[in-house]
């Protein structure tokens, strides 16, 4: 059911697709779905020319023929399409459940239009349900952890601060080589003033919060396709 409603989102947003784009590729289990459809897109003649956000990505546009590219070649992007882990009402967004945040970030800023593809899960009224991803350098770990507790704490996060993997016994590792920390807010009241706080911190390589970099959202619930402007 949640994989029809994922597949029924991305094939919303195959729709604004134009021959001759130039396309970011997101990551996670919706933006699969979009890489699949395309795939037949490109399968059936479709010139288009993408950039991945990430190596998962990447191997399964090559799988399917996409023609890639990136960011040190094409420079702008015409639009990219990507999942969310959370969304509001102004669509801003919580990214990086799957690890991907930096290069999802990168990518979407160099879009003219990233449109987000999800389900109606995902759409919350105030954005800190889902864990908030921060990706961290490994050198000065314990520093950059003391650091980052004290600004979350400072804005109210109820939950305190996960080492991705580590209750796994396996640290969890970005395509980039960077950790992931997961900050457990409940409710994120201020995202401007965190957002900005939180890359204040020298270890701080980039946190999830999309904040005003979401054009159009496609969510699909079982009545139907919205469409989020
Ligand atoms: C990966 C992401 C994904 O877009 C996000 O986690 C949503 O994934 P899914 O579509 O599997 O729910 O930000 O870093």
């Amino acid at each position: 059911m949640s994989e029809d409603l994922k597949r029924e989102a991305a094939a919303r947003a195959i729709e604004d697709v134009r021959p001759g784009m130039r396309l970011g590729l997101g990551t996670g289990s919706t933006a699969r779905h979009f890489v699949d459809l395309l795939g037949s897109k490109v399968a059936q003649g479709l010139e288009v020319i993408c950039v991945p956000t990430s190596e998962v990505t990447a191997r399964q546009a090559e799988s399917l023929g996409i023609p890639l590219s990136d960011l040190d070649r094409l420079g702008r992007l015409d639009l990219t399409v990507d999942g969310a882990d959370e969304l509001d009402a102004d669509l801003n967004l919580i990214k990086g459940g799957g690890g991907a945040l930096l290069r999802e970030k990168i990518v979407a800023a160099a879009s003219d239009a990233m449109i987000v593809i999800a389900d109606s899960t995902k759409v919350v009224e105030a954005l800190g349900r889902f864990p908030l991803p921060i990706e961290v350098n490994r050198f000065g770990l314990g520093a950059t952890r003391h650091a980052v507790d004290a600004v979350i704490k400072a804005h109210g996060a109820e939950g305190g601060l996960k080492l991705r993997g580590e209750d796994k016994g396996e640290v969890f590792l970005t395509d980039g080589g960077h950790l992931i920390l997961d900050a457990f807010f409940g409710r994120i009241s201020q995202p401007e003033a965190l957002s900005r706080d939180l890359l204040d911190i020298p270890g701080v390589v980039q946190h999830g919060l999309f904040l005003n970099m979401c054009s159009k959202a496609y969510v699909a619930a079982p009545d139907g396709v919205k469409t989020l402007l």
